[in-house]
């Protein structure tokens, strides 16, 4: 094959191993953190280390979900620039560490994130509420739909897999607003489980559910951490929707001002996620996804997922740095 017809539009392939390096820096960085109580020391870590390796790439980078506005946050805000400053101009979405609570209580599933996606691919969502639902790849276009009510759509999915009702679990966050979906939920006999934190691991679950007993993501979390789940989806492959939900009137206003007027808009997954994306995720803490980071000696191991929309491809990458004391300096 000519290197023509080899070449995939989008991103610079090289592109992905430097994206995966960039979440194994944070995770490595918020992994000294664990169990130690301390959420917000946790986050920073990862915050400052996503950062620095992000200023290593050829890129000239524009964070669109980052850590808050520019007044809010030193660092990662809406609108830094990043990267060297040269190659592609691309739109990127961090979560360093998403679960900074089960960080700091060294509970499973705490990963650091990251989206990079042509300019203009990633949705501006502002920092709230999202009503979300997801399933993994291999159902009929368009089966989910969140006006759909709990009880038909976990009934559509079950006759889609060929199911009993009683077959199909659902992955919801444990809070108290989530209760009437519970409820519907059990009510048809369906399984329920329910995470203290982390809907984009929540998400990706979907996506195996042979391996991760989980068929669907229902409920509500953060509108930035749905963007990074539909980034995750267009690479591996299902369906989902998002829509934002405001908790007052300033927020309406504020997603106006980002760029959504229409505040009772449902976003799809290509809507959140278009053009070429590359999805990294690195374990922080151990969970069904990723292995977290383990430290030996002068020894740090990360596993990341990483992976490309535009070919699909999905990589696992264990990483063994051999002097992790020059990697948290950032050498
Ligand atoms: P943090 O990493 O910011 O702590 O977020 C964790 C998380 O569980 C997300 O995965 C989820 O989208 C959001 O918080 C849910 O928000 P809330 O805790 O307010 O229900």
């Amino acid at each position: 094959m000519s290197q023509d017809k080899a070449k995939v539009a989008g991103l610079d392939r090289v592109l992905v191993v430097e994206v995966a390096r960039v979440t194994e820096a944070a995770a490595i960085a918020a992994a000294r953190f664990r169990g130690m109580g301390n959420a917000k020391g946790a986050d920073k870590a990862a915050v400052d280390a996503m950062r620095k390796e992000l200023g290593k790439i050829h890129i000239r980078g524009k964070v669109v979900i980052g850590e808050g506005e520019m007044d809010e946050a030193p660092m990662l805000y809406i609108g830094e620039e990043v990267g060297i400053g040269d190659g592609p101009q691309v739109d990127i979405a961090v979560d360093p560490l998403e679960g900074t609570t089960i960080c700091a209580k060294d509970m499973p599933n705490a990963l650091a994130v990251i989206a990079v996606a042509e300019r203009g691919g990633l949705l501006h969502a502002p920092d709230m509420y999202m009503d979300k639902i997801a399933i993994g790849p291999g159902y009929p276009d368009g089966i989910i739909d969140l006006d759909t009510p709990i009880a038909e759509q976990l009934q559509k999915l079950a006759n889609a897999k060929g199911v009993p009702v009683d077959q199909i679990s659902a992955c919801v966050l444990d809070r108290p607003r989530h209760a009437e979906i519970i409820e519907a939920v059990r009510k048809v006999g369906a399984g329920i489980r329910l995470i203290p934190d982390g809907d984009i691991a929540g998400v990706i679950w979907c996506t195996d559910p042979q391996q991760t007993g989980i068929d669907i993501y229902l409920g509500s979390g953060g509108a930035p951490e749905g963007v990074l789940a539909a980034a995750a989806l267009r690479c591996i492959g299902g369906q989902m929707q998002g829509r934002l939900k405001p908790s007052n009137r300033e927020e309406i206003e504020r997603a106006a001002k980002m760029g959504i007027p229409d505040i009772n808009r449902k976003f799809s997954m290509q809507e959140m996620a278009s053009g070429d994306v590359i999805f990294s995720a690195t374990g922080v803490t151990s969970g069904s996804i990723l292995e977290g980071v383990h430290f030996r000696g002068d020894f740090a191991e990360t596993e990341t997922l990483v992976m490309r929309s535009a070919t699909g491809t999905v990589r696992r990458i264990k990483t063994t740095f051999r002097n992790v004391k020059m990697k948290m300096a950032g050498v």
